[in-house]
């Protein structure tokens, strides 16, 4: 959806929520069932949490009692959240330190830190406890959201050393990083939510939701960059940055303490390029005059302090040339429009291709071929278009016209009332619907079967070998014509069809998954799994029992109902059944004692003082967490025991990786 359509979209709904409420209350007659009026108000919600920029503070999801958002407590700060002056280029930073030089003198220095681009929190400890943790909100007051902090790993709920002040405020960001967005917001994406913008926005709806076990799932970090205390324990920023740090705060490591505006301008610049090669985002450089004492005497404007201004990164952008435009049909039909660019340099990758999401966004561009289009790169990974360059259109360019049909298989596109995407609906026939219903069915997080990849599929489609999930199951009869393929010999044959054999034993929680029912994602799967136990079971079930599983909402239960009425997929089901496929769940299988770890991955190293590894192993999976075998920039926590090897612990360090001891781990499943 584009900016301009999610805007819009909110303001209808938000306009007909209001008219039903006052049909309702007012008038006494209303003309929408509770059921279709929940509905509405879920999308509307769902829509503020992903553009929280235009969500209305009077928004019908803000009414207290609704059972989507109630309000938070509204806590006062006990010392004001001003802002930050901010400055664009050079010349306006050599004024600041002007205007600084001339209030203090020469002999002073700087403390520069990076300016995380995620959303203020206060957090208040007393007697080492973290008792409230509070938003910015309008500098002076701010929303009580201790619960969902305190599902943020990286903040210490107790401090371990005694060290720290009885009462003091500690500030900083909370973020999330980007390959944690990349991954979730296409598993968004995938179940047909609507995507958030960027890192922050995940990050902030995910503050502002309801639910801690939400909240959760979601993987936020924080890092501290000021301290406030009655008294004053510190004589400059510098020296409390170290306190905090040793008081088991998250600090950033790339924070510098400087003597003069070069060095001011020299880190500047050496992060404009390196800030891409860091996990999250960052929007600038925040300068801050180290002496407590300086600060004092230079004192504050009403809305920031004198003694601190930021430098903010212009987003790059690069001026191109449109080639062609391209339209991909997804597992689910959504047909994406993509641009082919002239390949072009652009924040240290070369960029061929942006994303112009559907057909709405080419109406709002205008867009030609051959046409000049600025492109920038933001948070996300994909570029984006934001504008292109009339003044070079040629007068014969042609415009871009989305199609009406199909670009695989010539059906008539369709949309769905309310959404922006254009789907074929053909998903019997045409070909990436079928391909990509396969992928998803062997991919890694189904029935993960080796052997077996996004290529071979492709591959035995064209050749006629697969043509739905059961054929799977029936390549063995098919050995001959397999070994005529390319690039496929006996011994990878083997491999695949002992992968395929093996997959039979698959739980049928991932079979479920793997059948790629839209809004059914891991998570869904497993909780319909264990609450229905049995595919037939599901199928039979009515709106009402689906919705009334623990987290099984309206559109899942519908969508589930839509599945099951299709003659095919039960005639699939069929199949699989006699194939030995897993549709029940197993009698043993232990059921989940919480979902607090869901969506979090473990690497478990060292020896451990009251758990043996594999206790924690099962600990970890038994509340939805999972294990990997290797450190990686994606995983969650590192749980570290003793005698951890030095080679782990520093790859660890360097991925930015979180460590956390047995304790922490028992205390994320409190
Ligand atoms: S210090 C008096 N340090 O930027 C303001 N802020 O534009 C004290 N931010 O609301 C803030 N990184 O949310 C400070 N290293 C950093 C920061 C930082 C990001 C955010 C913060 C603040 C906003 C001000």
């Amino acid at each position: 959806m584009s900016l301009f359509d999610t805007k819009q979209k909110m303001d209808a709904l938000m306009a007909e929520l209001n008219q039903h409420t006052y049909n309702y209350y007012v008038l006494a007659m209303p003309t929408i069932g509770d059921y279709e009026f929940d509905k509405k108000l879920e999308e509307l919600a769902l829509l503020e949490q992903a553009h929280p920029e235009y969500a209305d503070p009077n928004s019908p999801t803000q009414r207290v009692g609704g059972d989507i958002t109630k309000n938070f407590t509204t806590v006062k700060h006990k010392w004001a959240m001003l802002s930050l002056g901010n400055t664009y280029n050079e010349q306006d930073l050599r004024d600041f330190d002007e205007r600084i030089k001339k209030a203090i003198g020469d002999n002073f220095e700087y403390v520069c830190e990076l300016k995380f681009d995620g959303l203020s929190i206060s957090l208040t400890f007393e007697d080492q406890k973290l008792v409230r943790a509070v938003t910015r909100g309008d500098g002076t007051k701010g929303d009580d959201v201790t619960s969902n902090v305190k599902t943020i790993s990286n903040i210490p709920h107790r401090l371990k050393s005694n060290d720290a002040p009885s009462l003091f405020e500690i500030r900083g960001e909370i973020f999330m990083h980007r390959a944690a967005f990349e991954r979730l917001n296409k598993e968004r994406e995938e179940l047909g939510e609507v995507g958030y913008a960027n890192p922050r926005n995940f990050a902030s709806g995910t503050i502002k939701m309801q639910n801690s076990k939400e909240v959760a799932k979601r993987p936020l970090d924080c890092f501290l960059y000021s301290l406030n205390t009655e008294k004053q324990y510190f004589r400059t920023h510098w020296e409390s940055l170290q306190a905090i740090k040793s008081w088991g705060f998250h600090i950033s490591e790339h924070t510098k303490l400087v003597n003069s505006i070069e060095e001011v301008l020299t880190f500047i610049s050496y992060w404009q390029k390196e800030r891409f090669n860091l996990s999250y985002d960052i929007d600038g450089i925040v300068i801050k005059v180290n002496s407590y004492a300086q600060q004092q005497e230079l004192g504050f404007t009403a809305k920031s302090p004198r003694w601190a201004i930021s430098y903010k990164y212009k987003a790059e952008e690069v001026e191109t040339i449109l080639e062609q435009v391209t339209y991909q049909v997804g597992r689910t039909g959504a047909v994406t429009p993509v641009a082919n660019l002239k390949p072009v340099l652009l924040a240290g990758t070369t960029v061929k291709r942006a994303t112009l999401h559907n057909a709405n966004e080419i109406g709002r561009l205008d867009l030609h071929l051959g046409d000049h289009v600025f492109v920038e790169k933001g948070g996300e990974i994909i570029p984006k278009i934001i504008s292109v360059n009339l003044e070079k259109r040629r007068e014969d360019a042609l415009p871009v016209i989305y199609p009406v049909t199909c670009p695989e298989c010539g059906t008539t596109l369709l949309r769905k009332d309310g959404e922006v995407a254009f789907y074929c609906p053909n998903d019997e026939g045409c070909p990436p619907q079928i391909v990509g219903k396969i992928q998803h069915f062997i991919s890694r997080k189904a029935m993960n079967i080796d052997g077996l990849g996004d290529e071979t599929i492709e591959t035995f489609y064209q050749k006629g070998l697969v043509q739905h999930i059961s054929d799977l199951y029936t390549l063995h009869e098919k050995a001959e014509a397999l070994k005529t393929l390319d690039r496929f010999g006996e011994r990878s044959i083997e491999n695949m069809l002992k992968g395929i054999e093996l997959s039979k034993q698959m739980p049928f929680e991932k079979v479920l998954f793997g059948l790629g029912i839209r809004y059914v994602g891991e998570t869904v799967a497993r909780k319909l799994a264990m609450a229905v136990k049995d595919i037939d079971k599901l199928k039979e079930a009515s709106l009402e029992e689906l919705t009334a599983i623990d987290e099984i909402g309206a559109r899942i239960a519908e969508s589930i109902l839509e599945y099951f009425s299709k003659p095919e997929h039960q005639h699939q089901i069929n199949l699989l059944k006699v194939y030995g496929l897993q549709f029940q769940a197993e009698e043993n299988t232990i059921p989940l004692q919480s979902d607090k770890l869901t969506g979090k991955t473990f690497v478990i190293s060292g020896v451990f003082e009251n758990h043996s590894r594999e206790e924690l192993k099962d600990l970890i999976e038994s509340n939805g967490g999972k294990i990997l075998s290797s450190i990686s920039a994606k995983l969650n926590y590192l749980v570290a025991g003793d005698n951890m090897g030095p080679a782990k612990l520093e790859k660890a360090n360097k991925l930015n990786v979180p460590l956390i001891s047995e304790d922490n781990l028992l205390e994320l499943l409190k």
